[in-house]
């Protein structure tokens, strides 16, 4: 698939619904398309729609080794729900051991650069590994999470990754996020309930207070003006580089 067969799939699709668009990628892409899950409120309502469109469905989450209890029993209650079984995809173990003997588990705190690297390989590596099977990743990306997400496509070509990116809640609100999950009765994480917005690791991701963005509650410490994007998803063309860790 090239860029310019994402640009036709695109224009066939640009008046269809979420689940229309998916069941357009599953024919088109078959066995080699997978929607990357965070257990969030956007991948749960991608998980339904996918499960009502075909009996396995590839969903895969990276579980950082960092992730929240409550997030690990989304997964079993999606898993017995669906009868299906999500994928954990693991960060390398010598790269982890490496990362946080040199820099102790709480790397993070210690400065941006820190903090992305953490990602990098917690979250960045072990997706690379999992799309080289693939050739088109779904998401839960919407325009209205920040700023700088409000160029996301509904299905693009993916320049970071040499993958197709569908994204079929693009030009979802929140409140329709919500509503297809109360009238479907979609298990949802119980985080949401707290005032998680978004849902990332335990150590990196607290409540939003009403009115706040959506990402504040992501990497709180850090200034928003990077964007504060954890590597996963390349805005604007910036990439998350390998440092030395
Ligand atoms: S991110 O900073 O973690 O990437 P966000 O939480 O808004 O941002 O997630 C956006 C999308 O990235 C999710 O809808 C999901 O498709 C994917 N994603 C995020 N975290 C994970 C994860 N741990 N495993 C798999 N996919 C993830
Ligand atoms: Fe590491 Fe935090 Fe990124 Fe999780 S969100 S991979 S703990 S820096």
């Amino acid at each position: 698939m090239d860029e310019r067969t994402v640009k036709e799939l695109a224009q066939r699709t640009a008046k269809a619904s979420p689940q229309e668009l998916l069941d357009a990628v599953l024919e088109t892409f078959g066995r080699r398309v997978a929607l990357a899950t965070s257990l969030g409120a956007e991948d749960q309502v991608l998980t339904d729609m996918l499960c009502r469109l075909t009996k396995r469905p590839q969903i895969f989450t990276l579980d950082t080794g960092r992730l929240p209890q409550q997030t690990y029993d989304t997964i079993e209650a999606t898993n017995l729900r669906y009868h299906i079984r999500i994928e954990m995809i693991f960060p390398d173990t010598t790269d982890v051991e490496a990362l946080t003997t040199e820099h102790g588990p709480n790397s993070f705190c210690q400065s941006v650069t820190a903090r992305e690297n953490c990602c990098y390989v917690r979250k960045v590596l072990p997706l690379r590994r999992r799309l080289s099977g693939l050739e088109a990743w779904i998401t839960g990306l919407r325009r209205e999470q920040s700023p700088a997400r409000g160029g996301v496509e509904r299905i693009a070509w993916d320049e970071a990754n040499g993958r197709v990116k569908v994204c079929p809640l693009a030009d979802w609100t929140t409140e329709q996020v919500w509503q297809y999950i109360r009238d479907n009765k979609v298990p949802y994480n119980p985080l949401h309930d707290q005032g998680y917005a978004s849902i990332g690791c335990a150590c990196c991701t607290r409540p939003v207070k009403p009115g706040e963005d959506i990402r504040a509650g992501r990497w709180w410490w850090e200034a928003p003006a990077g964007g504060k994007e954890c590597g996963l998803h390349v805005i604007d063309g910036k990439l998350v580089p390998r440092k030395d860790w």
